[in-house]
């Protein structure tokens, strides 16, 4: 990703719409991204990382990484799916595996970022995921 800055705001109706953002977005990252989800239970997030998973040319079942922790799609830019949500602070995270991998090659997606401090901020593509009264789901997004 270059120094450009991108920020947006986007209105999903859908799981599909939800989908097709994360694939676009995905279209921005390469070897070293990392993209936070925020957003309460059910909000969309692993619907958002299919999207991105698509976009990296991973095929087959996004899975939600709540039990697991680190869900690991091999290709030719791994993708690591990370679930913070059980996950006490830095130290659990650390003592999952998780640390080394915001600094290989593949692509970190991490849900429930705000239970960690330990992130390169500045460089996080940073996504955050809003269900509005009526359903719909408002998406912010921005990268830096
Ligand atoms: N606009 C939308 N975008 C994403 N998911 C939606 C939308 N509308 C309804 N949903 C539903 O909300 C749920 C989101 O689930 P999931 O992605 O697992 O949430 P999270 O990972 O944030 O807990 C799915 O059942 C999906 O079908
Ligand atoms: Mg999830």
């Amino acid at each position: 990703m270059n120094e450009s800055a991108v920020y947006g705001e986007y209105v999903s109706s859908s799981p599909e719409e939800t989908l097709l953002l994360g694939e676009k977005i995905g279209g921005l990252l390469g070897p070293g991204s990392i993209v936070t989800l925020k957003g309460t239970l059910g909000a969309g997030k692993t619907v958002l990382a299919a999207g991105i998973a698509r976009a990296l040319g991973i095929s087959g079942q996004i899975t939600s990484p709540t039990y697991t922790i680190i869900n690991e799609y091999g290709n030719k830019t791994p993708l690591y799916h990370i679930d913070a949500y059980r996950l006490a602070g830095d130290e659990d995270f650390r003592l999952a595996g998780a640390e080394e991998l915001l600094y290989g090659k593949g692509v970190c997606i991490i849900e429930w970022p705000e239970r960690l401090s330990l992130l390169p901020q500045d460089k996080v593509f940073k996504v955050e995921i809003v269900i509005r009264e009526d359903g719909k789901r408002k998406i912010l997004y921005k990268n830096g």
